[in-house]
């Protein structure tokens, strides 16, 4: 009989030579447990996924409650579905309500990225899009145009045309923004390029900047929405309003979703010439959309929220080591620096060995990734801290 190793090696599509490889038979709040009852403090969350924590007792209670009602039922747009509606209102509660109110649900991140590219094209009539260097928005060929990193784009082209990238953090490259872009994407905070955070004024400027060209700006909060940095909205951390929002992986629970907000009126664009401008089967599957309105509930809890850069804070306190060179984090999106990939990797592999799941970034191989779920509590994030420090010093030396 093959082992459960041998056939994941042998049948499912392998996407590197160094697939982790952990057997998880059951995974609850911060833990991930082994068929022989290893635990593992996930201090990734599936990639900024589980962030109310693994199987929360409301998203899988919403869960288990819609099971008893319907599944799918038609494709999206059709059919008025109260697990849809009863997301939007109460997403719509962390959103402005002049500004950000009509909500498209889809399947993932990517797709959120794609229905963005075609609506602002259309919206605009332009068709040069404006992202970061090392942005990642995505893997699909759209999304994929659409990133900033040349390793991951190079045997994949031709690509979308008409994108081009300006540095993160740098105003002086606004001067490319100009009355032919359709749109700039932007991650709030920067994920997959080792978690960069916007100086004071950068992203209320770079609006300023679009305003005046009259671009739309996109925010991607795929990755640094529903509540990692300590708001609900990362954006919410500064002073402006994007044009369009795109969410997906924490905002479900552990459920696959995705979202585009925008404002009703650029929303009617997917409406006409042609109709059904974006559509998709399975978005805003009713599972999906229960188990992301549960998430809400419990992230959009002022005290809970208050806790995620306090928490933050600890994990800086104790994450001290002459080989950590800094840590950067926006709340529980952390990333902490060592010298180089052969220094991190093997620390990696020791805090695996020990118990703790880490892990680093596409396009920053030199830090660590520390994005745990939020519900991590102090007891637990001394015990992560603790054996990362020893699997530092196992592998390093004091
Ligand atoms: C900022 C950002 N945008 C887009 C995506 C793509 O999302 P998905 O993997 O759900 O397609 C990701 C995924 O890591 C992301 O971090």
């Amino acid at each position: 009989m093959p082992t459960n190793r041998q056939l994941f090696l042998q049948q499912m599509a392998q996407t590197s030579g160094t697939p982790l490889l952990l057997e998880i038979e059951k995974a609850e709040g911060v833990f991930m447990y082994g068929p022989e009852g290893q635990q593992y403090i996930d201090l990734i969350s599936g990639i900024g996924v589980s962030n109310v924590g693994h199987r929360h007792p409301k998203v899988t209670a919403a869960i288990s409650a819609q099971l008893d009602k319907y599944l799918h039922l038609m494709v999206y747009g059709e059919v008025v579905q109260e697990p849809q509606l009863r997301l939007a209102t109460a997403m719509q509660a962390t959103l402005p309500a002049d500004k950000l109110n009509s909500f498209y649900f889809l399947n993932s991140g990517s797709e959120a990225t794609e229905a963005a590219i075609k609506l602002v094209r259309k919206a605009t009539g332009r068709n040069e899009i404006v992202t970061c260097v090392n942005a990642y928005h995505g893997s699909s060929t759209g999304a994929l145009s659409a990133g900033g990193n040349e390793f991951f784009k190079q045997n994949y082209r031709p690509l979308l045309p008409g994108f081009s990238h300006i540095r993160y953090n740098e105003p002086a490259d606004f001067k490319h923004i100009s009355c032919r872009t359709a749109a700039v994407f932007i991650e709030t905070i920067q994920g997959e390029a080792g978690i960069q955070v916007p100086d004071a004024g950068y992203l209320e400027a770079l609006k300023a900047h679009c305003e005046y060209v009259g671009a739309l700006l996109v925010v991607d909060e795929i990755q640094a929405g529903a509540g990692r940095t300590g708001k609900v909205w990362a954006f919410q951390h500064y002073d402006f309003v994007p044009d369009v929002l795109i969410a997906a992986k924490g905002m479900g629970g552990g459920m696959p979703i995705g979202a585009l907000i925008t404002s009703k009126a650029l929303m009617e664009t997917f409406m006409e010439n042609p109709f059904l401008g974006h559509i998709t089967t399975f978005g805003g599957h009713p599972l999906s959309c229960v188990a992301a309105a549960a998430t809400f509930d419990v992230i959009s809890d002022p005290q809970f929220l208050a806790d995620v850069e306090r928490k933050a804070q600890l994990f800086k306190s104790l994450l001290v080591h002459k080989a950590i060179k800094s840590i950067r984090n926006k709340g529980l999106m952390m990333a902490a620096e060592m010298e180089s990939y052969a220094v991190l990797k093997p620390v990696i592999d020791k805090a695996i060995e020990l118990g703790v799941l880490t892990d680093w970034f596409l396009f920053n191989d030199k830090s660590m990734r520390i994005a745990p779920p939020l519900v991590i509590t102090d007891d637990e994030i001394k015990e992560a801290c603790s054996l990362i420090i020893q699997a530092i010093d196992t592998t390093l030396g004091k």
